[in-house]
């Protein structure tokens, strides 16, 4: 039976990473961190599997990684912990570098100082190509980063590079464009507009809907699928780093259009940046305004990815276009609520 290690086991990716790994018959331990409420929501239904195991732990405490490393005798080690919100990489810079820089440092040096089979997955992020002015971007473009989350998960793409080429190491870097799911945090965008919109629709809200930039363009997919791709490069012969995305993009005020319209509404925008509004064309209403607060001291305007490689040599492609990820986030709303009821 193969063993993984994932950090990061309670977010959205580390909980879709444990099922399937599950599925693969791996023995699966995870680090959650000590927290003051509950914080293992999308992975509690996996706590009574055989196979799967919790340890405390967190990204800046080096001899707690090194004590689980070596109790746990890991095959795989996926890196998928960090301090992963973009805007907030603004307000807490120095602990997003501590966390999502040092802390793959620190792993890596576990691995180089003890036991140089294990195999290393970096979650890395489209984020590192900041304003690129190509049409989408790949393995060879260049990196341009954008706020301290990006240049943080820079130095960790850098440094794996470094020690696979000085120590041998068996590591790969995931350039994962944005990706989303039902299980997707609330504060970010698809998500926020998303329990808005359904709560809005089942009346369980009057507010308006406070965003910030709608012009941005992002490559989103569904991270059920993506996850697939984390432990597909680490079977590969060759350690390597690979662009996984959609290929297409679409902006915020496409979406937020899009998820209103899935849920019976025909929204109308009017006004130009903050300004700008959306409103219901059957009252009247005004359901979406701007608010400068949401914006980024410097924003990414773009990111479409080119996944031709991994389609290659993964043999992984994005299968959920942007309208069934919309159904299926919507529909996973809804059954909250109607549970509940
Ligand atoms: P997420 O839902 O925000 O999950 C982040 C995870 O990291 C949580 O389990 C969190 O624990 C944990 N964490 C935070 N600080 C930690 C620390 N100091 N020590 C140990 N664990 C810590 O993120 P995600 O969307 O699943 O993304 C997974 C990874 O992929 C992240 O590294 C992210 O930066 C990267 N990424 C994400 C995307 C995307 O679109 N989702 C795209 C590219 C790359 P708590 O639950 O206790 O907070
Ligand atoms: N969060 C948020 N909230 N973003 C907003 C809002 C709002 O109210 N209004 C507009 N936006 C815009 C942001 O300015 C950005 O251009 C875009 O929506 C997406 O924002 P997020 O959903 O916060 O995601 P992100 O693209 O910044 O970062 C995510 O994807 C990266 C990969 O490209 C995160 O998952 C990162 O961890 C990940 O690396």
């Amino acid at each position: 039976m193969k063993i993984a290690l994932l950090s990061g086991v309670t977010g959205q990716d580390g909980s879709y990473l444990s099922e399937f790994l599950l599925s693969k018959k791996y023995s699966v331990h995870g680090i959650i961190r000590k927290s003051s409420s509950f914080n293992t929501e999308r992975i509690d239904h996996l706590i009574d599997n055989n196979n799967f195991h919790l340890h405390y732990g967190d990204l800046v405490d080096s001899s707690n990684l090194e004590d689980l490393v070596n109790r746990i005798q890991p095959d795989e080690i996926y890196n998928l912990g960090a301090q992963s919100h973009v805007k907030v990489s603004f307000e807490i810079p120095e602990y997003t570098a501590q966390v999502d820089a040092l802390g793959t440092l620190r792993f890596l040096n576990i691995i180089r100082k003890q036991r140089k089979k294990i195999k290393f997955y970096q979650a890395s992020t489209s984020e590192m190509f900041g304003n690129s002015s190509l049409r989408s971007q790949d393995e060879k473009t260049s990196f341009h980063p954008r706020s301290p989350y990006g240049i943080a998960k820079l130095y960790s793409y850098w440094v794996l590079n470094n020690y696979r080429e000085a120590y041998n190491i068996f590591a790969c870097n995931g350039i994962l464009f944005n990706h989303e799911s039902p299980r997707r945090g609330e504060t970010f965008v698809t998500k926020k507009i998303i329990s808005h919109a359904v709560k809005l629709k089942l009346g369980l809200t009057k507010k308006k809907l406070i965003l910030g930039n709608l012009n941005s363009i992002r490559d989103w997919g569904y991270a059920k699928e993506y996850v697939t791709a984390m432990w597909k490069m680490l079977q590969q012969k060759k350690p390597m780093d690979y662009v996984i995305a959609t290929g297409k993009g679409t902006t915020i005020r496409e979406f937020v259009t899009k998820t209103y319209k899935y849920l019976g509404f025909n929204i109308i925008w009017k006004g130009k940046e903050l300004k700008e509004i959306a409103y219901d064309s059957n009252n009247a209403n005004i359901l979406i305004k701007i608010d400068k607060k949401y914006f980024r001291p410097t924003e990414v305007d773009k990111l479409i990815g080119n996944p031709k490689m991994a389609k290659k040599l993964l043999k992984w492609k994005s299968k959920t276009s942007i309208d069934d990820l919309i159904k299926i986030m919507i529909n996973e709303e809804l059954k909250k609520y109607k549970i509940s009821e």
